[in-house]
């Protein structure tokens, strides 16, 4: 395959960027999206120019560092995955790929395809925890009965991976299920409930923190979650909120 690709340039976070058209040739459809920007990068390296600077670790849709904005869609085209797990197969020879980072105000843009997504660490550290006694009476996870449902709707929000693809997708710009996700993979079960309270409650208020907007149930962020995070955990969350602020 053949590409044009136009991608986000920008020197540093102080600096104006814009897009910019590079060609790539002979792309393999069984590519990654990334094998296909590192084909890119060593084509820019050869040609001592700059490469383009993106996000990337895991490679297998765990770490939610590749953040994308690819032909207007977080994470691109294809449903239930993240950028490193996109395929070439994809596109077509010859079409024109956009390539943005995500934007958001609580995301600012470090370089090029690269955000600080710093915020939602900040989130995490608000709450995002429960305590456990560690001092040598520590009670056995499975000593504790849990229902199948409960287990099962908190994994599901366990595997929030969060990389903000719900952010750059919302209008509002909105960490809403992000925020839900990590209230509810720790209030549906007995070991979060400690901090329950707490947790919602500053989880929330760091969030507001950082500046990132409300939710008005559009629904898009949970079409874009690589992970599939529904939108109850959203309504879970406030229900949380309203539980603790009754307290
Ligand atoms: S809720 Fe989905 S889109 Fe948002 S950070 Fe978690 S995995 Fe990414
Ligand atoms: S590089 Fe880790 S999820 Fe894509």
């Amino acid at each position: 395959m053949n590409l044009t690709l136009k991608i986000w340039r920008q020197k540093d976070s102080n600096s104006k960027g814009q897009m910019v058209d590079y060609k790539v040739t002979d792309i393999s459809e069984h590519m990654s999206f990334l094998e296909m920007m590192d084909v890119l990068n060593e084509q820019l390296v050869n040609s001592s120019e700059e490469p383009v600077a993106f996000d990337h670790d895991c490679r297998e849709g765990i770490c939610g560092m590749c953040s994308m904005y690819i032909n207007g869609e977080a994470h691109g085209p294809d449903r239930g995955v993240t950028t490193c797990q996109l395929h070439m197969r994809m596109f077509k020879d010859g079409d024109t790929i956009t390539i943005e980072p995500f934007r958001a105000a609580a995301f600012p843009v470090i370089k090029d395809l690269v955000v600080d997504r710093s915020s939602f660490e900040r989130i995490q550290q608000a709450g995002g925890y429960i305590s456990v006694n560690t001092s040598g009476n520590t009670q056995d996870a499975n000593a504790i009965p849990i229902s199948k449902h409960a287990a099962d709707e908190a994994m599901d929000a366990a595997t929030c991976i969060g990389c903000g693809a719900c952010v750059a997708t919302c209008k509002n710009s909105s960490a809403m299920l992000f925020v839900g996700a990590k209230v509810s993979q720790y209030a549906l079960l007995p070991q979060g409930q400690i901090e329950a309270a707490d947790r919602v409650k500053n989880m929330v208020a760091q969030m507001d923190l950082e500046g990132f907007g409300n939710c008005t149930n559009t629904g898009a962020c949970e079409i874009e979650c690589p992970k599939g995070i529904s939108l109850e955990n959203i309504a879970r969350m406030n229900r949380e909120l309203m539980k603790a602020s009754l307290k």
